[in-house]
């Protein structure tokens, strides 16, 4: 196949991108969006700050722009995120306890509920595990809710629309022996027994040179796969250039198609000038949205699967 999301349904998988709603005007933009993924992920505009700017007034249009544009080219969408310690509407800010638990679920049930039917899988909760040694939970006004905080959005969620994969999603978990990745593990482990819904793990994976792509990448895929929930790759980007770019972005592609349940790729951004950071070239397209080195090792990974 010639492009990525083809190459990636040869075996029943997706390849995504994050997709920003104001670059929808810019047509080497979208020309390389429809050809080249099927699955979009809005890459702010579903966030909590978001979609409900003020409480209970939700606002969906940018969100919108990008689902409809996605589902009228026959491409599937994953949601993200409804449950978050970061990009919090200024009035979620500073609430605790009761309100703010109320205030949370509620979101969850209005959001899952408005997209319900449209989404592949939902990051139901985002980024809830501490760095560090720790392998515990990160401290937030939502983990001050109460431990049970994750379950209660999944739950949630699940009530909210049965049809969509609820996620647990967050970085640095890629290494198997990161206390972070045992964390998370523990908590999917945890779900799985006491039957709290949950379907699957999203692993962001933002590698650079501090976070390489770890040498048991495979195995921590398996290893989550083996609880009984689909594993994807959320937030792909390595930093780097040239042939050693090209051989990472390969040996995570690899990965995922050697875990039976690695569902999907989704990479943050199109070209480099797309992305998050801010100096870099860690995408698959340039910044004249030409295809890089690491572009043709991924697709000839995902032809070769
Ligand atoms: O749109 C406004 C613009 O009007 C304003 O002038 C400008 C001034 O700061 O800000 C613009 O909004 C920024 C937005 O990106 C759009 O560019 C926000 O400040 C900025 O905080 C926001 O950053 C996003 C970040 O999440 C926020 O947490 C990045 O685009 C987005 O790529 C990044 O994505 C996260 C995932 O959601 C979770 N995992 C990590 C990943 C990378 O950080």
């Amino acid at each position: 196949a010639t492009t990525l999301g083809a190459a990636a349904q040869q075996s029943g998988r997706y390849f995504g991108t994050a997709v920003a709603a104001n670059k929808l005007g810019d047509s080497t933009y979208v020309g390389i969006l429809n050809r080249e993924f099927d699955m979009v992920t809005a890459e702010n505009e579903m966030k909590m700050d978001a979609t409900e700017p003020n409480q209970g007034q939700f606002s969906y249009g940018n969100a919108d722009r990008i689902v409809n544009q996605a589902r009228n080219q026959g491409k599937r969408v994953r949601g993200h995120a409804l449950a978050w310690h970061s990009q919090q509407p200024g009035w979620m800010q500073n609430m605790s306890g009761t309100a703010l638990r109320n205030a949370m679920l509620n979101h969850v049930t209005q959001v899952a509920t408005y997209y319900r039917g449209k989404i592949y899988a939902w990051d139901v909760v985002n980024e809830a595990f501490a760095d560090g040694s720790g392998g515990g939970r990160r401290d937030s006004n939502l983990q001050r809710t109460g431990n049970d905080w994750i379950e209660a959005a999944f739950r949630a969620a699940r009530a909210a629309d049965s049809g969509a994969k609820l996620c647990y999603n967050d970085y640095n978990t890629d290494d198997w022996s990161h206390a972070k990745t045992q964390g998370v593990y523990r908590m999917v482990q945890d779900f799985k027994s006491r039957g709290v819904p949950i379907d699957c793990v999203g692993f962001q994976s933002h590698f650079n040179s501090n976070s390489p792509v770890p040498s048991n990448y495979q195995t921590t895929l398996q290893n989550f796969a083996n609880l009984g929930v689909d594993v994807q790759i959320t937030e792909l980007d390595i930093e780097g250039s040239g042939s050693s770019q090209a051989q990472n972005y390969q040996r995570v592609t690899q990965a995922c198609l050697a875990v039976a349940r690695c569902t999907g790729i989704t990479v943050w951004g199109i070209r480099d000038t797309d992305s998050w950071r801010a100096s870099g070239t860690p995408l698959l397209f340039d910044g004249s949205g030409n295809k890089k080195a690491a572009y043709n090792s991924t697709l000839d990974a995902l032809n070769a699967g």
